[in-house]
């Protein structure tokens, strides 16, 4: 009988592959941040709470969370990027791309940004500019043929400043149960 080997450990999956985070605007954070992938783990690490900068989040249990992180996974693979900045073992900055499959332009892929936040102690040194450009990195290198994103006045500067202009109206048909103030001030 051969012995156990001790085998190499394995880095956890992520949802989405390391070729689509660019390498120029991970190199330019300071030395201790990583930009990378969402993982499963990085519920225990603090996501949900960068959320919370942005808008209700809710009490989500572990158990939630891995069904809406397996969901996007799976049936969601190629639509949800979802990006992350991690300071030594803590989320500090995350921010979404989703990417909508259309008929229109040719099956023309249109990203949407989606829920760019960064921590409290961590916002003005430009990590949500980096977020963005992360996000406009994979929209390009998957095939999007523009990105586009709501948000607030008191945002458009900052999105000014990622190299985004103003482009239409927002509209919004908010049903049952989702009429709250939270809500309706959802802010990208
Ligand atoms: C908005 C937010 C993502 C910006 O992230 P940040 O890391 O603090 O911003 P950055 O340091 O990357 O700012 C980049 C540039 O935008 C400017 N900027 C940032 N927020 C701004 C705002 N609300 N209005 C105008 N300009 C803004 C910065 O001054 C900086 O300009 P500079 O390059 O001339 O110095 C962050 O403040 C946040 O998480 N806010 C709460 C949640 C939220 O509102 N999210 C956006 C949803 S639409």
């Amino acid at each position: 009988m051969t012995a156990p080997q001790d085998s190499p450990s394995e880095p956890e999956p992520a949802l989405f592959t390391d070729d689509l985070i660019s390498p120029t605007i991970a190199a330019s954070l300071p030395p201790t941040y990583i930009l990378r992938p969402l993982r499963k783990s990085d519920y225990a690490i603090g996501f949900l709470d960068v959320l919370r900068v942005l808008t209700t989040v809710g009490d989500i249990t572990e158990e939630e969370w891995n069904e809406r992180y397996d969901w996007m996974n799976s049936q969601g693979k190629g639509g949800y990027y979802i990006m992350v900045i991690e300071d030594q073992g803590k989320i500090v900055g995350t921010g979404a791309l989703l990417v909508e499959r259309k008929f229109i332009h040719h099956l023309g892929l249109v990203g949407h940004i989606e829920d760019i936040a960064v921590a409290k102690d961590q916002q003005g040194k430009k990590l949500g500019l980096k977020l963005i450009q992360a996000l406009d990195f994979v929209a390009e290198k998957v095939g999007c043929y523009k990105c586009i994103l709501d948000c607030s006045e008191a945002n458009e500067g900052f999105y000014v400043k990622c190299g985004y202009k103003r482009a239409g109206l927002e509209m919004a048909h908010y049903y049952d149960g989702s009429t709250s103030k939270d809500m309706q001030s959802k802010a990208s």
